[in-house]
């Protein structure tokens, strides 16, 4: 059995989320967490909000709520969207947690000891019109690199820079658009990046099996010879993580905070810190996920992420981890995301463009939100969401390959045998012909679930619907059942069997119609189709079913105009 670490980017506490953001991280990090577990795997899947930093800052202010407060709502909100869509974290925590906290300001201390962080006169952005610093997003203007005129003080969403809010041209203040800005002296605390450019180097270098995406990007930044300039650690702000060595003060940083990107990855570590004291563990139970020398040594740790999010994770985080000179687990693979487009622009959360997950969840149960995204998701390139496109999916993949696979023969057997499987014969060669077809496909849907190559995984997991299908077709137990009811209840017996094999391979992707399939199968058996006959033979001759409600709906063409009516504008 491995041991399977995963972790999704911890989304900013600041609104919910869109679907360009669910499929960029925490829906196939759920996917492969499923997976695994349904392998027999030990899965640890992490996920938290980003309560820190600028995000949180503006938003609390617009909705005019003190921040500690508006993050404590948002996070609830936050959580329950995540159950309903079904993500299945082992714990979602918080970046503001106690042991979040105590953990940055541990690493802080330790990189402090290795030599690896200065204090800095830095230059900061200083508004007269707001009579304060703006750091990182209070900022926004044109970036230095790529010319995009909507570029963050922290960074440019288009082409992945990493920025510092005096890099920015013909910068204003977020705050209030004001343009009378000027650079002011402040000091600060810089983590010596710079220094560790050759492991990090060396570090992406022996990672030959990651998305080209990835390992581009990193490399890019590293060698761009920017990517890896000494960065600042803490900011002028009263909301975060208290700048202190360990427990102790930091003379010279009264008041400052550390950078959220600062804390917000070793969140990651924290939050199996908060799932253990949650559930009554001992650190020992949270430690063999984290800390080599006490039993990581032998878990795989995934992330998943966009793409806007690999520099922190490949050099930030990882200069952090390397530079304590602890033996913390490091990332084994990295898996990245481009961007889902929404109906011919860009999804945005500041301009509320596009579909939100609470929206989504309106007028639609998850698994057919899961299905589309999934199948879609952006891996190789950017991809785009479109009403037509969606209907499309829906209607031919979840409710006339697999949803009517499902009632056809549930109600056929019904009809003329009972709700129970029917005494028949042994499978002949049709049904062996299925078997090694399926046995190829699986093993391939497994190929591709393993390589978290999730567009493949879904084409393959489709083409397994379809197979059953066709098998069903061909065989016709409704005309064989004329002249050899036998046959037909053979036929019937595989068909109700694929049901509870489909479930098991396709839960990853739908949890909730599988587990309707499965309950409708009154099985409790999820066992991995190792073995495909075997699988193939769990429902016995007299096992009793019931038909289940319709699975999946189609989506009419009123509905998808009225959707695509609704979402055109903007949210408030
Ligand atoms: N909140 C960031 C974003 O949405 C991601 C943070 S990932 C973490 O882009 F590792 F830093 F937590
Ligand atoms: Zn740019």
């Amino acid at each position: 059995m491995a041991r399977i670490l995963i972790t999704s980017a911890l989304p900013y506490i600041n609104g919910i989320k869109h679907l360009g953001n669910l499929i960029g991280s925490q829906l196939p990090a759920d996917l492969y967490a499923r997976y695994n577990r349904g392998r027999g795997n030990e899965v640890m899947f992490l996920c938290a909000t980003d309560e820190h930093g600028t995000p949180a800052e503006l938003a609390a202010a617009k909705a005019n709520q003190p921040v500690a407060d508006y993050c404590a709502d948002m996070q609830k909100v936050q959580t329950d969207i995540a159950n309903r869509f079904g993500l299945s974290f082992d714990h979602f925590g918080r970046s503001s947690s106690p042991q979040n906290h105590k953990l940055t300001q541990h690493f802080a201390s330790k990189l402090a000891d290795a030599g690896l962080i200065t204090e800095v006169a830095d230059r900061q952005v200083y508004s007269n019109a707001d009579g304060r610093f703006l750091p990182d997003r209070y900022v926004e203007g044109t970036c230095p690199n790529c010319g995009y005129d909507g570029a963050r003080g922290d960074q440019c969403e288009e082409c992945t820079k990493q920025l510092d809010p005096t890099d920015l041209i013909n910068p204003r203040s977020t705050i209030s658009g004001s343009t009378d800005l000027e650079v002011r002296e402040t000091k600060h605390l810089f983590l010596r990046q710079s220094a560790m450019r050759d492991q990090l180097d060396q570090w992406i270098d022996s990672k030959s099996d990651w998305p080209i995406l990835t390992t581009s990007i990193a490399k890019k930044w590293l060698h761009d010879g920017d990517g890896l300039q000494d960065r600042g650690i803490t900011r002028d702000l009263d909301w975060g993580v208290p700048v202190k060595k360990g427990d102790a003060d930091w003379p010279g940083m009264e008041g400052k905070v550390f950078y959220v990107w600062f804390d917000a990855p070793i969140e990651y570590i924290a939050c199996a810190n908060e799932w253990a004291e949650a559930n009554g563990k001992s650190d020992a139970d949270w430690e063999r996920w984290w800390r080599t020398d006490k039993g990581a040594d032998d878990v795989k740790y995934v992330q998943f992420m966009g793409k806007d999010n690999v520099p922190f994770h490949t050099l930030s985080f990882p200069a952090t981890i390397l530079g304590s000179g602890e033996p913390w687990k490091l990332v084994d693979h990295l898996k990245s995301f481009n961007y889902l487009n929404y109906d011919g622009g860009q999804f945005s959360t500041s301009k509320g463009r596009g579909v939100f997950m609470d929206q989504a969840l309106e007028i639609l149960p998850a698994d057919y939100w899961r299905w589309w995204l999934l199948s879609h998701a952006p891996e190789s390139s950017d991809s785009e969401f479109t009403w037509e496109n969606f209907q499309q999916s829906v209607n031919k993949d979840l409710a006339d390959v697999l949803g009517n696979f499902v009632s056809r023969i549930t109600k056929f057997c019904r009809s003329k045998f009972g709700e129970a499987i029917p005494e028949g014969g042994e499978y002949g060669e049709q049904e062996q012909a299925l078997i090694a077809e399926l046995t190829t496909r699986i093993r391939a849907y497994e190929g591709h679930m393993e390589a978290m190559e999730i567009r493949k995984s879904a084409q393959e997991l489709r083409a397994i619907w379809v197979a059953g299908n066709e098998y069903l077709q061909s065989a016709a137990p409704w005309s064989t059942f004329k002249s050899d009811p036998e046959k037909a209840a053979t036929q019937v017996r595989m068909g109700l069997n694929l049901i509870r094999l489909y479930a098991v391979l396709s839960a990853p992707f739908i949890p909730t119609a599988t587990a309707s399939m499965l309950s409708a199968m009154d099985t409790l058996n999820t066992s991995w189709p190792d073995d495909v006959a075997e699988a193939l033979n769990a429902l016995q001759v007299g096992h009793e079913f019931s038909v289940p409600e319709v699975l999946f709906a189609k989506i009419t063409d009123d509905q998808r105009e009225e959707w695509q009516q609704r979402f055109s504008g903007v949210r408030d």
